[in-house]
C-alpha cells in the first residue's frame, strides 16, 4: 500500500514557508537521526535553495540512531553547498548549546545591533522540533506530543543576543517520492497512526533491520534468529515469542506488530538507522531503473 498523508493545512503551510524563509538567515531543518534523508522536507530543501539559505542540518534523536551512521550521514550533508550538520538529542541541554554557534558561523555576517541574526526552524512532525525549540528559548513555547502535526502556527521568539527564532507548521509533502520512504516514516511515527496499517509498518521495519545489519539485534531482544526470514516471518516470531494469541489459540499478528514497533520507537533495539548514504543512492537507483523499464514497455508499440 503507498502512502500518502497531506492533510489540507498543510497547504497552507507551503505559502507561509515561503513567505518566511524570505526574512530569514539561517534555516534550521530539524531531521530524524534514524532516518535522515527520509526525514527531509524535499520543498523545504527546494525553497531553501531558491532563496539561497544557509542550513543547519540536526540530526536529532541522535541517541536513538547508530552513531556510526550518524557520523555518515553528518557527512554526506555537508558535502552540500551551505550546509553544516549536527548530531543532537534535544533533551541533552550539552547538544541544545551547540546549536546557536553552529548557526552564527552559518552567517558570520549577521548578529551586529543592526543586523540580528534571524533563524527559522522547520522540519515534518515528530522529528522533535518542539522539543528542540523549547530548549532554545528556554521555555515551553509550543504543544509538544506525540501525535504528528500539533504544531501549527507561525510564531517569532526572542532569542538571547539578538537573534530570533521563527517557528513554522510541522510540514509534510504532497507526494511521498519513494514508497519506501512512507514506510519509514510510519516506523519512526512521523506519520499519524490512522494513515497506515500497523501490520505492515512492522513487516517492512522488520525487513529493514535485516537488510541493514542488524540481525543480532532482534536475536538479542526476541531469542531468535531471523536469517532468512522475510518480514511478515519475523513479526510472527516476535509474537511466538511474546506469546501474542488470540482467543482461540490464532497468532494475534496485529499485537505482534505493535510490540515490533513499539520496541523500535523507545530504542529497545538498541541505536538503529533505518538507512545509509549508499543504500539511499540504491533505493534511488532501483526506483528509476523500475521507471525506465516501465516507461520502455509502455513505449513498445501494441501488436495486433
Ligand atoms: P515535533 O515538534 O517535531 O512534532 O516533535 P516533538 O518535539 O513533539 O517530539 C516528538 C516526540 O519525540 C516527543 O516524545 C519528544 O519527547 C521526542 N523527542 C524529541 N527529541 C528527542 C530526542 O532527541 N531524543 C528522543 N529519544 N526523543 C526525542 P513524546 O513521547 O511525545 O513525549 P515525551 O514523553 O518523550 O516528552
Amino acid at each position: 500500500m503507498p502512502i500518502q498523508w497531506f492533510p489540507g493545512h498543510m497547504h497552507a503551510a507551503r505559502r507561509k514557508l515561503e513567505e518566511t524563509l524570505a526574512d530569514v538567515d539561517v534555516l534550521i531543518e530539524v531531521l530524524d537521526a534514524r532516518i535522515p534523508a527520509a526525514s527531509r522536507n524535499p520543498l523545504l530543501e527546494t525553497l531553501r535553495r531558491s532563496r539561497q539559505r544557509p542550513c543547519l542540518k540536526l540530526l536529532n534523536k541522535a541517541d536513538l540512531a547508530d552513531p556510526a551512521r550518524t557520523t555518515e550521514w553528518i557527512a554526506a550533508f555537508e558535502r552540500e553547498e551551505g550546509v553544516r550538520a549536527l548530531a543532537v538529542c534535544a533533551k541533552n541541554p550539552a547538544d541544545v548549546r551547540r546549536i546557536l554557534p553552529a548557526c552564527e558561523r552559518l552567517a558570520p555576517h549577521r548578529s551586529e545591533p543592526t543586523k540580528p541574526l534571524r533563524l527559522m526552524i522547520a522540519g515534518i512532525p515528530n522529528v522533535g522540533k518542539s522539543t528542540l525549540l523549547n530548549a532554545l528559548i528556554g521555555r515551553k513555547a509550543a504543544k509538544v506530543g506525540d501525535e504528528p502535526a500539533v504544531t501549527k502556527s507561525v510564531q517569532r521568539y526572542d532569542l538571547p543576543g539578538l537573534r530570533s527564532i521563527t517557528d513554522t507548521p510541522g510540514l509534510m509533502w504532497p507526494k511521498i517520492e519513494f514508497e519506501a520512504d512512507g514506510y519509514l516514516l510510519a516506523a519512526c511515527h512521523a506519520i499519524g497512526r490512522n494513515a497506515v496499517a500497523e501490520e505492515e509498518v512492522a513487516a517492512f521495519l522488520a525487513e529493514t533491520l535485516l537488510a541493514q545489519g542488524y540481525a543480532d539485534r532482534l536475536t538479542a531482544r526476541y531469542r531468535f534468529d531471523p536469517t532468512g526470514m522475510n518480514g511478515e516471518e519475523i513479526v510472527e516470531a516476535v509474537g511466538e515469542r511474546r506469546g501474542c494469541r488470540r482467543k482461540g489459540g490464532e497468532l494475534d499478528r496485529e499485537k505482534a506488530a505493535n510490540i515490533l514497533l513499539q520496541d523500535f520507537r523507545e530504542g529497545k533495539l538498541g541505536p538503529l538507522t533505518l538507512e545509509t548514504p549508499a543504500s539511499r543512492a540504491a533505493m534511488i537507483a532501483a526506483h528509476e531503473e523500475a521507471a525506465r523499464v516501465s516507461a520502455e514497455e509502455n513505449a513498445q508499440p501494441t501488436s495486433r
